[in-house]
């Protein structure tokens, strides 16, 4: 006997909760899938009857949990701290209040949400404009109203040369960076790239313009961002180009921004639950970045600024669709008490190939995330059956239409209403038209009542734009 005797070890690897451990063993899978009965102390059937099915649900108290813990972590760590809102994550003008309301500033990305923006009566000083397409007319009005312009690419920044030629105050702008932190892929579509120097090209020619303030650097590494440590190496590169900037130009770059990207408690397809095993705390984020910002001296520590989305919002989401129809061949249904554990495994492992399909009310249109996330699915009632592999049908003429492959779930009734959750980030503002209306949406406040912020679409909102013309106008 020559071979080395390693003594196991027992590891965490399957993740320390029962949840965890289910979730990697399906013959271990039980027959219980825990209800979601109420939402904020709401009943969620309740909700159904009250504003219709599908219906969006937003959670008033999670959102502004979550800026605050975020404000914290942050605000515990590094004193010049300031936040901004990602409109594109959600813009609900509900949703965008919350936030303002909370202290954090408009971050935004079009024409369309700089003017969503000020609508809501937010003032071009705290709005931060980011995004590769700022058309002329609204680069002008952006730069006049003092918001901070963060330039994309060389052909913005001559436009933005041209426009402020006759400023008597100088405009405020910014930069967007590019470069390597570790993470794949690399974002290179947006701003200037650090590693061939014509980031620094770009800050140094702004820095000696007197018609702008080059008020900030920054970066947005990604979305759904893993690794803390990721946004550490970002910090230092930006630091780093700072201090380039201050020695060839004497100006001291003010802000340093480092976007957003921190994950919300969601998981992709095939990821292991708990979300917690996989997603780290965010005051690990923002530990990555501050303990880069503290080692500098304290009169040369910059403001930084973060643009929050998917983090705030997308557990706050819920999204209520009631089962119309039910489709595959299906063996009789079980109750768990009438099977031995045997014979509930063996249940189990028969249908594993999602025999089952169930057809729900809404389709992938309005859950755009669904390619990339597994949506958790629950039932509003406890049903005493056993579980089964079943796929989650939407309800768009189209076969690409499947919000899960498989998902365990117990055996239901038409009418029977599920919650789909997280799902407040980046569904609703990339939901499209196709063949339905948008669902309405609704808000439980603080006081744990819900309020209608969105009435269900109707037949005029999408017909408003159209034109007929006069030659085929029915007479
Ligand atoms: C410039 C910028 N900042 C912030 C965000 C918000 O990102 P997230 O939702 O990942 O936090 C985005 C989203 O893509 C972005 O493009």
């Amino acid at each position: 006997m020559t071979d080395y005797y390693a003594t196991p070890t027992i590891s965490s690897e399957l993740g320390r909760s029962p949840e965890a451990a289910i979730d990697r063993n399906y013959l271990s899978r039980g027959g219980f899938v825990p209800p979601l009965p109420s939402i904020d102390g709401v009943e969620v059937r309740r909700l159904v009857r009250e504003f219709g099915s599908p219906l969006f649900v937003f959670s008033e108290q999670d959102m502004r949990g979550k800026a605050r813990r975020a404000k914290e972590a942050f605000g515990n760590r590094y004193k010049k701290v300031s936040f901004a809102w990602s409109y594109k994550t959600n813009y609900l003008n509900a949703v965008c209040q919350i936030f303002h309301s909370e202290g954090w500033l408009a971050e935004v990305v079009s024409q369309f949400e700089y003017e969503k923006a000020r609508k809501l009566g937010i003032a071009g000083k705290d709005i931060i404009f980011n995004g590769p397409h700022k058309p002329r007319e609204i680069l002008e009005q952006a730069l006049s109203e003092g918001a901070v312009v963060q330039i994309d690419n060389w052909d913005e920044l001559n436009l933005i040369e041209t426009i402020v030629e006759k400023y008597k105050k100088p405009a405020q702008v910014g930069i967007r960076l590019w470069f390597d932190c570790g993470i794949r892929p690399i974002w290179t579509k947006f701003g200037f790239a650090l590693a061939n120097g014509e980031a620094a090209r770009a800050a140094v020619r702004l820095a000696k313009n007197p018609k702008v303030t080059l008020h900030t650097l920054h970066t947005h590494i990604g979305t759904y961002i893993l690794a803390p440590e990721a946004y550490r190496v970002a910090a230092q590169s930006m630091v780093a180009l700072r201090e380039q900037i201050y020695l060839e130009t004497s100006h001291l770059v003010p802000c340093l921004n480092l976007g957003g990207g921190i994950p919300s408690y969601s998981l992709l397809h095939g990821m292991p639950k708990p979300a917690e095993n996989v997603i780290k705390p965010i005051e690990e984020y923002a530990e990555a970045i501050t303990s880069v910002l503290n080692m500098l001296p304290e009169k040369k520590r910059p403001l930084l600024r973060m643009e929050l989305g998917r983090h705030l919002v997308d557990e706050a989401g819920y999204l209520l669709t009631t089962v119309i129809a039910m489709k595959g061949h299906d063996r009789p249904a079980p109750t768990t008490a009438d099977l031995s554990a045997r014979a509930a495994k063996e249940w189990q492992i028969m249908q594993e190939d999602s025999k089952r399909g169930l057809l729900v009310d809404v389709g992938i249109n309005f859950l755009y995330t669904a390619a990339w996330f597994e949506i958790g699915v629950w039932p509003s009632r406890l049903v005493n059956t056993q579980t089964t592999p079943t796929r989650l049908y939407g309800d768009l003429c189209m076969a690409i239409d499947v919000i899960r492959e498989t998902v365990d779930l117990p055996i239901l009734d038409i009418g029977d209403v599920l919650t789909l959750h997280p799902v407040g980030a980046y569904n609703f503002t990339q939901s499209m038209q196709f063949i339905d209306y948008r669902p309405a949406v609704i808000l439980i406040n603080r006081e744990g009542k819900p309020e209608l912020i969105r009435r269900r679409e109707i037949l005029a909102d999408i017909n408003g734009p159209e034109l007929m013309p006069a030659h085929l106008a029915r007479r």
